[in-house]
């Protein structure tokens, strides 16, 4: 069975990830990285703990990676989003952890999953890619032991965090060029543009939680997080940026990619922003490396996918 690691920040979305990989009979989830991000690097820890606990899945190891980004530090968290405890106060709810944290820490444990594999593992980044360019700069020989990086992140056509950039990249640039431009490592880039297409509503989200105790959970990490995404977009909607990535890395394919060198400002007003070339039979321009951008999907095909995993009972 393919293997997969995410490298996460929980985060509302983020725990919806988790549990799709967590349930997915497509997929051996082989462990768990944690960043800081949407909330400080402790909470988003404790958190990936209590979500593999509440999805069944405390046998998934959990290490944890960087505090803070490779240069500077990031302005802010992401709390106004997901809460001061990463999941609109839904922490209390998560059931303790039999085992608690990897000895090893982040990297470390990337490294010795890649290395210890038979067969090369899809890695799906959905937090700051500061644990993954430290990865990329430690074990430059275990990339191709990546079979492809699945990132949520980036913007195409205007950013959510500045003008120009989407909260993962911007929190960490310069991780962000390191993996997304200078490694030759296959990969997928899932920008906004595509997960805000497939938010979800209050219909979608009734049915998530009428699909049993999981679905029942997710859905009371929802309000607030709902609750911001209908006042920034003026209807209502949740956006499960990450599920949608993870979506793509259980099972590839389901969405619909384009090919175009990307590159990722790091400097100035538009620090973070991702810039995709889309002219047609232009040279590569340096600074540019050409990736895969998710563009589009099955939109109800993938939400009933989506309700179909997190309903499916433990195995
Ligand atoms: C990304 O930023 C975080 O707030 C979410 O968890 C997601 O990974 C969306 O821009
Ligand atoms: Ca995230």
């Amino acid at each position: 069975m393919p293997r997969l690691v995410i490298d996460t920040d929980p985060g509302v979305d983020d725990a919806f990830a988790l549990a799709l990989a967590a349930r997915s009979p497509e997929v051996d989830l082989a462990a768990v990285t944690t960043v800081f991000g949407n909330v400080g690097l402790d909470r988003t820890t404790a958190n990936a703990l209590g979500l593999l606990a509440l999805a069944g899945r405390p046998d998934v190891p959990v290490a944890a990676g960087a505090a803070r980004p490779l240069v500077y530090p990031a302005p802010h968290e992401a709390d106004y989003a997901h809460g001061q405890d990463g999941l609109s106060g839904g922490t209390a709810r998560l059931p303790a952890h039999p085992h608690g944290l990897h000895r090893l820490g982040a990297v470390d444990l990337l490294a010795q999953t890649l290395r210890d594999s038979p067969t090369p593992v899809t890695l799906a980044p959905i937090g700051p890619l500061t644990n993954i360019a430290l990865l990329m700069a430690t074990h430059p020989d275990l990339r191709s032991k990546i079979d492809r990086l699945v990132i949520m992140g980036g913007a195409l056509t205007g950013g959510n965090t500045t003008a120009a950039a989407e909260f993962n990249i911007w929190a960490d640039p310069e991780a962000a060029y390191r993996v997304l431009v200078e490694e030759d490592v296959p990969t997928v880039l899932v920008p906004i543009d595509l997960t805000y297409r497939c938010a979800v509503d209050g219909a979608w989200l009734t049915t998530l939680r009428e699909t049993g105790p999981l679905g029942e959970i997710l859905e009371s990490f929802t309000p607030s997080y709902r609750a911001h995404y209908t006042e920034l977009l003026g209807h209502d909607c949740t956006i499960l940026h990450d599920a949608v990535a993870v979506a793509e890395a259980i099972s590839p394919g389901l969405l619909t990619t384009k090919r175009m060198p990307v590159t990722v400002q790091t400097t100035g007003p538009a620090r973070g922003a991702v810039i995709a070339d889309q002219r047609l039979n232009v040279p590569l321009s340096p600074g540019y490396r050409e990736i895969d951008v998710a563009v589009d999907t099955d939109l109800d095909g993938l939400r009933n996918w989506f309700l179909t995993l997190l309903g499916r009972t433990e195995s």
